[in-house]
């Protein structure tokens, strides 16, 4: 069975066609008193942030413009400045942007500082760069508001070692579940997890082969394995019966990790697209301190991923 690449792809390998030239989306009057916020990646013709930044816009009568700005791989800082410069509102940073963005921040959130990655990022007027981390709240906000799911008092296992991890783990040990592991394939990264994580709640690592015989309620991958059409090599039987899997990446079709939730029993196997609305609408709020409505956009975002995997498969 061919899986589709991952969507968004998070390495832009060599021989990739060029992106394409990144949308530009507008909202209400045109011209330069709109406020302009944008998200800088690369790649990033993929981006669905414009589109959902400008449903946002409509629903709440923000004046805004929203675009996706394409930053060579050296040049997050150059853009940054140049962006507020011309006056800027806000950013987002996405992949593989975000720890060069928490460094550039002199003033980062505390759950920025704690993940070591921004996502969000504004200028005071005295000219200093604030950064946020939105990831978090958004995978929490998804699973507990979009999905009546807790992670109070649950066992947690969050899969990976890496950047995305580090964005979710203090948002969901914020939540007091009764037990969060970490398993990641390379032990010495998921100790080094371990330890950062040390001051905000109880987590215990361990490897792939150290899940034998546990039992968790939920199961969180922050692997990139996904992107790769690929499955942590998962045992059997660790996942309860009913339980769930949420996979922090999105994609066209369900990840190997979302069917491996459906094969173990999950009650609720789904892929991480209602948390990019969700930290793209917490973003928002810290921008403009209106929160708009995320369901709507949801939908509207499945509906069309169903619409175009439906003609991709041609029924
Ligand atoms: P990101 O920002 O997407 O988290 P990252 O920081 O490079 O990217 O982290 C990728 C994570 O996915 C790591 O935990 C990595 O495991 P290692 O620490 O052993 O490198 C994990 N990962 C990547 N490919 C994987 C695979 N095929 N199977 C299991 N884990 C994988």
């Amino acid at each position: 069975m061919c899986w589709t690449a991952a969507w968004p792809p998070r390495s832009h390998p060599v021989c990739d066609p060029p992106p394409p030239a990144p949308k530009i989306y507008h909202w209400g009057r045109l011209g330069p008193c709109l406020d302009h916020y944008a998200v800088m990646g690369n790649p990033i013709g993929h981006s669905l942030s414009p589109d959902i930044h400008a449903a946002f816009a409509r629903e709440t009568d923000q004046p805004i413009r929203y675009t996706a700005e394409l930053v060579p791989l050296e040049g997050l800082t150059a853009a940054v400045t140049a962006f507020f410069g011309a006056g800027g509102k806000g950013l987002n940073v996405t992949l593989p942007f975000k720890q060069a963005a928490f460094r550039l921040c002199r003033r980062p959130s505390e759950r920025a500082r704690v993940a070591g990655a921004v996502n969000t990022l504004w200028c005071s007027p005295d000219g200093v760069f604030h950064g946020d981390n939105t990831d978090g709240a958004g995978l929490v906000r998804d699973l507990i508001g979009n999905h009546d799911t807790r992670l109070a008092g649950l066992r947690v296992l969050v899969l990976g070692a890496g950047g995305a991890v580090r964005g979710v783990l203090g948002p969901i040990l914020e939540e007091r579940p009764a037990a969060v592991v970490c398993a990641n394939r390379t032990l010495s990264n998921a100790l080094d997890l371990g330890r950062d994580f040390q001051g905000l709640g109880l987590v215990e690592v361990c490897d792939f082969s150290g899940l034998a015989g546990r039992e968790f309620d939920v199961i969180v991958n922050g692997t990139s394995a996904s992107l790769a059409g690929r499955l942590p090599p998962l045992p059997d039987g660790i996942l309860r019966k009913g339980g769930c899997c949420y996979d922090l990446v999105y994609a066209r079709l369900p990840t190997p990790f979302v069917q491996w939730g459906v094969r173990q029993g999950a009650s609720l196997a789904i892929d991480g697209l209602g948390m990019l609305v969700e930290q793209a609408a917490e973003s928002f709020f810290l921008w403009r301190g209106v929160r708009p409505r995320t369901r709507p956009v949801i939908e509207r975002l499945r509906d069309r991923r169903n619409q175009s995997s439906a003609a991709s498969i041609g029924t």
